[in-house]
C-alpha cells in the first residue's frame, strides 16, 4: 500500500497553511546536500523552493537510498511533513517520508546545467533548460508581472484592446527593418513592425485602444538592447496632443514599476535589483526636447551634431546619473517616421516622444502625436519612398473625420531589463530571437 495515498498534493507556495501536516509535492531535484546518515534535496516546482529533510534512521533503507542517489533535475514526488524553520530559505522545510522518482536523470546523461559557471553561448542553447534556474524563473515572474500591469492600466482607463495583424502589406517603421514572407500567389506580406496604423483607425472607432503583440524588426543590431521579436504594447488616442501622450507613458511606467515592487519583490531580491532605486520612480519625470539633449550630449563630450539620432552610447549618456526616466520630445524630422506631426512652431522638428529609463537602459517607449492632415501625410509618404497606394485605407482616416490622435510603442522586454536590472534583454523573454540566434 503507498503510505501517502490520501496526503493532500500542495505547491511550495502553499507550504505555510500546510505547517504540521503531512502533504505530497511535485517536483524536480534542485541540488542535494548529504552524508551519511541524513541528506537535504532541495525541491523546486515552478512555485518555489523548499528543503526537504531526509534522516536515515527515520525512513526505510530503501527510501533513504533512492534520495541519496538523486541526480540533478530528477522528477519527483515528495511526501512529508511541513514545519516553520526561519533558517530555510521560504521559511519551510519538510521531513521526507515517502518519495516517488518519477524520472531519475541518468549519471551518464547528466544535466547539463550545473552549479558551476557557464559560458553565455552555452546557457542561450541550453535556454530550455536554463529557464529551470533561479534568477531565469524570477525574471520570467516579473516579465509576466509587467505584462498583467499593463493589461490592467489599460483595462482600467478607459482602453480598448484591439488586436492588430502580424502579416501586413507595408512598412510601419521604415523599409530597412522588413521581414518579407511568401504569401500566396506570388504575394508579399511583412511582419509586423508596429500595430500602430491599425491602431490609429481603431481609435477612430473606440476613442482609446490598444493592441499588444510581437513585433518583428530585421534590424542587423548586434546589442544589448535589440532583438528582432520583441513585444510591444501600443496605446493610441483620438483627440490627443503629444501632450496627452507624454502624460499617459508616464503614468504607465509608474504604474508598471509600483506593480512589480508591490508583488514581485522576492524575484527582485533574487535579481540582487538595487530596490530603491525603483521606489524612486514617481511622476513626475524631467522632460527635455532634442535640442536640449543634443546640449548636454556636448556638454559631457559627445561629437553628436543637430539632426542626428542617439546612439546607445548617447542614450546611456543622457540617463546615467537620472533617476527617473527622461523624456525628450521634438526631433528632427529627418529621424523620424513619415506619420509625425510637425511642430507648427518649429517645423523642422516633429511632436515625437521617447521615454529614456534610467541607469543608462535607453529608450523603452517611442511615441507622439500623428500627422492628420491628408496632404501633409501623403507629401511625407512620398518624401520617405513609400507607396501611397499601400496606404489608401491609412489615408483614408484623414478623409472621413480626422482629428489629433496619438500614441506609443512600449518594449516589454526592454522595460523588463531595465525593472530586473539586466545586462541584456535576451534574458527578458523565454526563447529570444536575435540576429544570430533562432534557436531552440
Ligand atoms: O520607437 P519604436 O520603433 O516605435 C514604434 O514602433 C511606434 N510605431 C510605436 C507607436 O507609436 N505606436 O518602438 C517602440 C519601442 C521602443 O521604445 C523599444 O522599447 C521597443 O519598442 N523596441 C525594441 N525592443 C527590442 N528590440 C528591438 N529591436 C526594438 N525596437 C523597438
Ligand atoms: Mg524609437
Amino acid at each position: 500500500m503507498n503510505p501517502s495515498a490520501g496526503v493532500p498534493r500542495i505547491t511550495i507556495a502553499e507550504a505555510e497553511r500546510y505547517t504540521g501536516q503531512s502533504v505530497r509535492i511535485a517536483g524536480w531535484l534542485y541540488n542535494l546536500r548529504k552524508s551519511g546518515k541524513i541528506a537535504f534535496p532541495l525541491l523546486r516546482d515552478g512555485t518555489g523552493i523548499i528543503q526537504c529533510v531526509a534522516v536515515k534512521s527515520a525512513l526505510p533503507e530503501e527510501t533513504f537510498n533512492a534520495i541519496r542517489n538523486l541526480t540533478q533535475e530528477s522528477s519527483i514526488i515528495v511526501s512529508g511533513k511541513i514545519r516553520a524553520e526561519q533558517r530555510a530559505p521560504g521559511g519551510f522545510e519538510m521531513d521526507l517520508e515517502d518519495i516517488e522518482v518519477v524520472q531519475r536523470v541518468p549519471e551518464e546523461h547528466p544535466y547539463p546545467i550545473t552549479p558551476k559557471e557557464h559560458g553565455i553561448e552555452f546557457l542561450m542553447d541550453h535556454r530550455h533548460l536554463w529557464l529551470r534556474s533561479r534568477r531565469q524563473h524570477a525574471i520570467l515572474k516579473v516579465r509576466h508581472e509587467v505584462i498583467k500591469a499593463i493589461r490592467n492600466f489599460f483595462d482600467s482607463n478607459g482602453f480598448t484592446l484591439v488586436d492588430t495583424p502580424i502579416f501586413t502589406p507595408a512598412a510601419c517603421e521604415g523599409t530597412t527593418t522588413l521581414f518579407e514572407v511568401d504569401y500566396f500567389e506570388d504575394e508579399k506580406v511583412y511582419l509586423t513592425q508596429s500595430g500602430q496604423l491599425y491602431n490609429e483607425a481603431a481609435a477612430m472607432a473606440l476613442g482609446k485602444v490598444y493592441c499588444f503583440g510581437p513585433t518583428f524588426r530585421a534590424e542587423k543590431s548586434k546589442t544589448r538592447r535589440h532583438l528582432t521579436e520583441f513585444w510591444m504594447v501600443e496605446p493610441e488616442m483620438a483627440y490627443a496632443t503629444l501632450e496627452d501622450v507624454k502624460n499617459l507613458a508616464e503614468a504607465l511606467v509608474v504604474f508598471v514599476v509600483g506593480r512589480v515592487l508591490e508583488n514581485r519583490r522576492q524575484e527582485l531580491e533574487v535579481l540582487e535589483r538595487d530596490i530603491a532605486k525603483l521606489e524612486r520612480i514617481q511622476a513626475p519625470f524631467p522632460r527635455i526636447s532634442y535640442g536640449q539633449a543634443i546640449d548636454i550630449l556636448k556638454s559631457k563630450g559627445s561629437e553628436i551634431e543637430w539632426g542626428a539620432d542617439f546612439g546607445n552610447t548617447d542614450e546611456t549618456i543622457l540617463t546615467e546619473d537620472q533617476q527617473r526616466p527622461l523624456m525628450v520630445d521634438r526631433f528632427p524630422a529627418g529621424i523620424k517616421a513619415f506619420y509625425f506631426e510637425p511642430d507648427s512652431e518649429h517645423p523642422e522638428v516633429v511632436l515625437g516622444v521617447d521615454v529614456l529609463a534610467p541607469e543608462g537602459y535607453g529608450e523603452i517607449i517611442g511615441g507622439g502625436q500623428r500627422i492628420h492632415n491628408l496632404d501633409l501625410l501623403v507629401e511625407r509618404l512620398k518624401a520617405h519612398n513609400l507607396p501611397p497606394e499601400a496606404f489608401d485605407w491609412y489615408l483614408d482616416l484623414r478623409r472621413y473625420g480626422t482629428v489629433p490622435h496619438g500614441g506609443f510603442g512600449m518594449g516589454v522586454e526592454r522595460c523588463v531589463a531595465w525593472i530586473c536590472g539586466l545586462e541584456h534583454v535576451r534574458e527578458t523573454i523565454g526563447f529570444p530571437r536575435m540576429l544570430y540566434r533562432t534557436r531552440p
